[in-house]
């Protein structure tokens, strides 16, 4: 049986109380840090510096997101920093072999993310070395897009293949599109709108969860 996993996206959260923030969301499974250096997308977000000292506030695993040109050169900072997984783009610059090295080499989980226009094929070769794959289910750079329901063929092929990993779904995941996700082989999931703007985040995430579950059970018993 997989584990269902809610990871809420700080991207969405109010930056000048994220300490207070997280603990709003203290109930998340992990915590999804987006990490965008203007280059790869079309905006900046935070850096290094700012996941340290919010990992001294938080107790809960950091799933760190790198949108950035080249991750190869950034990992060390990041996992310096006290990311726990380190997912980066299989269209950056940096060699992929390499960069799943070099962050198993600072003892932590490697992760590889796919834009939408990006086939399963990009990632395939590596799948034995990944803790997780991350199928973007909106083109990266923004919080607050629509979900992508054509992509969750990319899910399906990926389990097809047995990858047994962690599969995560990332942007415009919602109570309602969490269940499509799940019902194609997702089980980690991100959710920046949808957790920070609502009133009871620690219901939300639960609600998140609990439907994923469904979802999942349904597609698979
Ligand atoms: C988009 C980021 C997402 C984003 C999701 O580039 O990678 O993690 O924060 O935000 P929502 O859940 O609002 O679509
Ligand atoms: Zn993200």
């Amino acid at each position: 049986m997989m584990t269902m996993k809610i990871s809420p996206s700080i991207l969405a959260s109010d930056y000048a109380n994220l300490a207070q923030e997280l603990d709003r969301i203290a109930a998340s499974d992990m915590i999804h840090v987006d990490v965008m250096d203007g280059h790869f997308v079309p905006n900046i977000s935070i850096g290094a510096p700012v996941v340290a000292a919010i990992k001294k506030v938080c107790r809960v695993p950091f799933d760190v997101h790198l949108m950035i040109t080249d991750p190869l050169d950034y990992v060390e900072d990041f996992a310096r920093a006290g990311a726990d997984l380190i997912c980066f783009h299989a269209e950056s610059n940096s060699d992929i072999g390499a960069t799943i090295d070099k962050i198993h080499a600072l003892g932590k989980q490697a992760a590889v993310a796919l834009k939408p226009k990006t086939p399963v094929d990009a990632v395939v070769p590596y799948l034995d070395r990944l803790a997780m794959v991350l199928v973007m289910t909106v083109e990266p750079g923004f919080g607050g897009q629509s979900f992508m329901a054509d992509m969750m063929p990319k899910i399906t092929q990926l389990r097809a293949l047995g990858y047994q990993g962690d599969i995560e779904v990332d942007g415009g995941v919602n109570a309602d599109t969490v269940k499509l996700a799940a019902a194609a082989g997702a089980n980690v999931f991100v959710a920046g709108s949808a957790v920070f703007k609502s009133d009871d985040p620690a219901a939300t995430i639960a609600l998140l969860r609990q439907n994923a579950q469904e979802a999942y059970e349904k597609e698979t018993e």
